[in-house]
């Protein structure tokens, strides 16, 4: 079902706006219209943050259709002449700038320029610079418009020339035509220091020729010399269309409601999400989003030592979506959200596409033959899935939320675009990478995943334990060594984090609710199921330890703040580290009965393989978060045989 929009625009009219409703590009341009009211802001402000500031918890929990709840925009803005920077809080009721604040020592993520709009604009001035030709003319590069800079965050190694100054690390490849793909030829050895606010070259670094890769790595369809021949349509039909609805950002699904929500930095949010049980819709997470993420690599040479993209809080996931496109990132009855995104001047815009929601067949839910009495009982299993897409660079990542019928939530990344590429002498083999063509590597890097989960757990009032499975000792009671039981710590305060994954445990931890007791008499619980997961191989007193804290350990908890979102800090652009969770954990809070909010971080190991090039085919990572003890029973009997021959009795054969 793609929405026409005239039928979207006469649905948004009728609904009330809700207090966690994304601004829309009415808001923002309002609330960029007070900001810039701000004289510190200067003539040309550029925007870093434009979002709703959401209301405090209670007023929404509370929140009836009709309320009044204040309606607040929160902005981070640039001054580039002078580098300051600001925080403004503007009201949307009565359209004042509420606060100013000035912010030291901080660099926002990435905005270029104070005259571009656009990076391609600004890569087109470095990229005709007399002293950049002549570094590309070294390499016998003759033709400046075949050249492509990536800017990179260019972290932070305590050079003092850096200081205060808002620079980005351009990164360099040559194109062999002005379409074919670029990555295949890196320029090793060749970078250009940009100083952002000043959208000029600040340092053109050489570490010295390379030759440039001599093949070509072509994915694109216009290369492909034939296409496999065998493959017969698939088709998603739904001839009564989904099973969801959709009242503007509020999804109901079955025995699922939730909210769809979204930011540029987080990209896609998911609040309030409930389960119908018994008849009441009981509450299991107050808000989830990706708070942070961060992809350090592993070689030693050149500057590739710089390389730990925080593509969250540095770049702006939400920033980079893609619009999806029917029947190619989407099969079968899709509903697209539209997003108000903003450019650096705050001029406001919808992207159209960005979020996709759809159902799935997912295999079987649950089945059980009963020989004896010759009866089969088999159930579908169907999930909802909510996602977007994003390109940051050479790299694309899908965001994927699943709902499940049994009450299950899995969180889902995909991983694929194209592997960071670097060039090395014909007959180098790279210690730290992979070859993935002749003198192309691709370095050994890791991708972490932090997602911030607002817990909700029946209420607000939660604990958390970790669940450990061990092998009883041999006792009079365990005379054959086969005992095994569970052993349940409760972590009671934010110094008992962060916690490590331990698969030889089988270990997992859960959210449970003291004052809400299951059929057993036992805490209702959720538990955060590991998935794939891996630590840093970076030694301790490497930079990125200190300003990517969130990967040295996996289960992390705190008490509930609401300014504390993002697991790095508000600020990792260009920080030294020290900032987010480390940070506030350091005040120890009781966690026992609190509102508690888990961050849980997830590392996806990448050792290119040859498969990857030259466009990675989708790896996945991620985590469940599914119900222990939640449920009195298994919660999807209800769900209906898909057809007569699903609950077959006697002599039918399924
Ligand atoms: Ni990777």
């Amino acid at each position: 079902m793609v929405v026409d929009d005239k039928v979207k625009e006469a649905v948004a009219e009728e609904v009330a706006q809700h207090p966690l409703d994304p601004l829309s590009v009415e808001e923002i341009d309002r609330a960029v219209g007070i900001a810039k009211t701000d004289t510190h802001l200067g003539e040309t402000p550029l925007f870093e943050t434009i979002v709703m500031r959401e209301p405090d918890k209670e007023q929404v929990l509370n929140y009836q259709t009709g309320n009044h709840v204040p309606r607040e925009a929160f902005l981070v803005a640039l001054n580039p002449k002078n580098g300051e920077v600001y925080e403004l809080l503007v009201s949307l009721d009565t359209d004042e700038l509420l606060e100013s604040k000035h912010i030291t020592g901080v660099q926002p993520a990435f905005i270029f320029g104070d005259q571009e709009t656009n990076f391609l604009e600004f890569e087109s001035k470095i990229k005709h610079d007399t002293r950049f030709v002549a570094a590309l003319n070294r390499r016998g590069i003759t033709n400046p418009d075949l050249v492509m800079i990536d800017p990179w965050p260019i972290s932070n190694f305590g050079n003092k020339s850096e200081e205060g100054k808002r620079l980005a690390v351009g990164r360099c490849w040559v194109r062999r035509e002005r379409t074919d793909n670029g990555y295949a030829r890196p320029i090793e050895g060749l970078s250009v220091i940009i100083d952002l606010n000043k959208s000029e070259i600040f340092e053109i670094q050489d570490f010295g020729v390379v030759p440039i890769p001599p093949e070509d790595g072509n994915y694109a369809a216009r290369y492909q010399e034939s296409f496999r021949t065998d493959l017969k349509p698939i088709e998603i039909t739904q001839p009564e269309g989904p099973s969801f609805t959709v009242t503007g950002n509020e999804v109901k699904w079955q025995k699922w409601q939730l909210r769809v929500g979204y930011t540029p930095r987080e990209g896609l949010v998911i609040h309030n999400v409930t389960y119908e049980d018994q008849g009441k819709a009981r509450p299991i997470l107050y808000r989830g989003a990706l708070s942070e993420m961060v992809v350090p690599y592993g070689d030693p040479t050149n500057d590739h030592y710089k390389k730990q993209v925080f593509d969250s809080g540095e770049v702006g996931i939400g920033k980079c979506a893609n619009s999806l496109e029917l029947g190619c990132d989407c099969l079968g009855e899709i509903y697209y959200f539209d997003v108000s995104l903003y450019d650096i001047t705050g001029k406001a815009g919808i992207q159209k596409n960005v979020i996709c929601m759809h159902e799935e067949d997912f295999g079987v839910l649950w089945k059980h033959t009963d020989n004896r009495i010759g009866e089969t009982e088999v159930r579908r299993s169907r999930r909802l899935v909510v996602s977007f897409f994003t390109t940051v660079g050479n790299y694309e990542y899908g965001f994927f939320w699943y709902f499940y019928q049994d009450g299950s939530i899995d969180y889902q990344v995909k991983l694929t675009g194209v592997v960071n590429s670097s060039a090395v002498p014909p007959n180098v083999k790279p210690k730290n990478g992979t070859l993935v063509a002749p003198q192309v590597v691709a370095h050994n890097h890791q991708h972490y995943f932090n997602v911030r989960l607002d817990m909700m757990v029946d209420g607000q009032q939660n604990s958390v334990y970790e669940v450990d499975t061990v092998r009883d000792p041999i006792s009079a009671d365990n005379q054959h060594g086969n005992a095994f039981s569970v052993k349940k710590t409760v972590l009671s305060e934010e110094n008992d984090f962060p916690r490590k994954v331990d698969p030889f445990a089988a270990r997992y931890w859960t959210v449970a609710n003291h004052s809400s007791h299951n059929y057993m008499g036992e805490p209702v619980s959720y538990k955060i199921a590991p998935g794939e997961n891996v630590l840093p191989f970076h030694h301790d007193d490497a930079v990125i330890m200190k300003r990517a804290a969130f990967m040295t350990g996996h289960m992390w908890a705190t008490e509930y703040d609401r300014d504390e979102m993002f697991a790095a800090g508000n600020y990792p652009n260009q920080h030294a580290g020290g900032d987010g969770l480390p940070k506030w954990m350091s005040g120890n809070r009781n966690l026992e009965d609190k509102d508690v909010v888990i961050w849980y971080t997830f590392g996806h190991n990448h050792i290119p393989r040859l498969e990857d090039w030259p466009v990675m085919p989708v790896a996945y990572t991620g985590f469940s978060i599914r119900p222990s003890g939640f449920f009195d029973r298994n919660p999807a009997l209800d769900v209906p045989p898909s057809s007569a021959h699903c609950n077959c009795q006697g002599e039918c054969k399924c």
